[in-house]
């Protein structure tokens, strides 16, 4: 869909946004823009991907890791908004500003824009990343519904980005029942959206099986953001497939990794 390049850049700031209990930290990583020679940059639209190898990585990890753009802008920078998750992202979170990082991107494909389209957007957890500048872009945010669904608290998040663009509800988790009425708001609201509306989600694999279910319950589809673990990016290496229905096995980063509901199995 978009070309792809891989580019020297370097860090311009790390913003932390705290962490739950048992839960890695939250990060907001801004690099310098690496310039618009690759005109996809000036392109690129959300639910798209970077890959990211910083310098430091050294051999360890060998490959980068893949992280929605949050934003990006040849004056501000591109953001990447991200969970300390193991070796990769803690290497990340060391970072200072000023360090060597390579970034491929932006890669893959991009949530579907209907502006007269009611659109409900759901996130999951550090699967709000790619919707702070969908929602900001949107030509028509009173048609945007977005829900959030969160286990850390919501300081972590970021949420005011989101604010006062759209209607916004968080819902927190504590507990077993705070999931079930999740699950029961999900239930209730995707199906309003299964005629004429427009469905995207991103977020853990349970939650995005839940709208799939309910989505195809009721005759809708929905987008669908995949977070297959990655190693190219670029779709040599075969390391993320997902079952497509009617293609077989196809590279979540190369074909997705927005997918419609109806065309995957979960
Ligand atoms: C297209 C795409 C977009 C993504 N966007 C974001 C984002 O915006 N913010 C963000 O925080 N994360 C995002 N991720 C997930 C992120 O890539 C992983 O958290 C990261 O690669 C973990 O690297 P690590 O070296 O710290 O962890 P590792 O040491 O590799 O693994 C640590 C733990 O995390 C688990 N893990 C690793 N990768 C994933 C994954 N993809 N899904 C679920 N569990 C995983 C491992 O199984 C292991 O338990 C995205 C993934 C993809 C494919
Ligand atoms: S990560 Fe290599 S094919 Fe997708």
């Amino acid at each position: 869909m978009f070309g792809n390049a891989c580019q020297d850049t370097t860090v311009k700031s790390l913003t932390r946004f705290g962490k739950g209990e048992g839960d890695g930290e939250f990060i907001e990583l801004t690099l310098e823009h690496p310039g618009l020679d690759n005109a996809a940059w000036k392109l690129w639209k959300p639910g798209q991907f970077v890959m990211v190898r910083p310098e430091s990585f050294g051999l360890d990890p060998l490959m980068g890791r893949p992280f929605s753009i949050t934003s990006a802008d040849e004056e501000q920078g591109i953001s990447i908004f991200f969970q300390v998750m193991g070796q990769g992202t803690r290497k990340l979170a060391s970072l200072k500003p000023g360090e060597p990082v390579t970034l491929w991107g932006p890669l893959g494909n991009a949530f579907a824009v209907r502006k007269d389209t009611p659109t409900l957007v759901l996130a999951g957890g550090i699967g709000i990343a790619p919707f702070y500048e969908y929602v900001k872009r949107h030509e028509q945010p009173e048609n945007l519904r977005m829900i959030f669904g969160h286990r850390p608290p919501l300081a972590c998040y970021n949420w005011e980005r989101a604010q006062g663009v759209c209607s916004c509800e968080a819902h927190h988790e504590t507990c077993r029942q705070d999931l079930m009425d999740f699950i029961a708001l999900i239930e209730e609201t995707v199906p309003q959206y299964c005629n004429d509306g427009l469905i995207i989600a991103c977020g853990p694999l349970p939650f995005l099986e839940t709208i799939k279910k309910v989505a195809d319950q009721h005759g809708g589809r929905a987008q669908l953001s995949l977070e297959n673990r990655m190693a190219c990016g670029v779709g040599a290496c075969l390391g993320c497939v997902c079952d497509h229905k009617t293609e077989g096995p196809v590279s979540v980063c190369a074909r997705g990794p927005v997918f419609w509901s109806d065309e995957i199995e979960l």
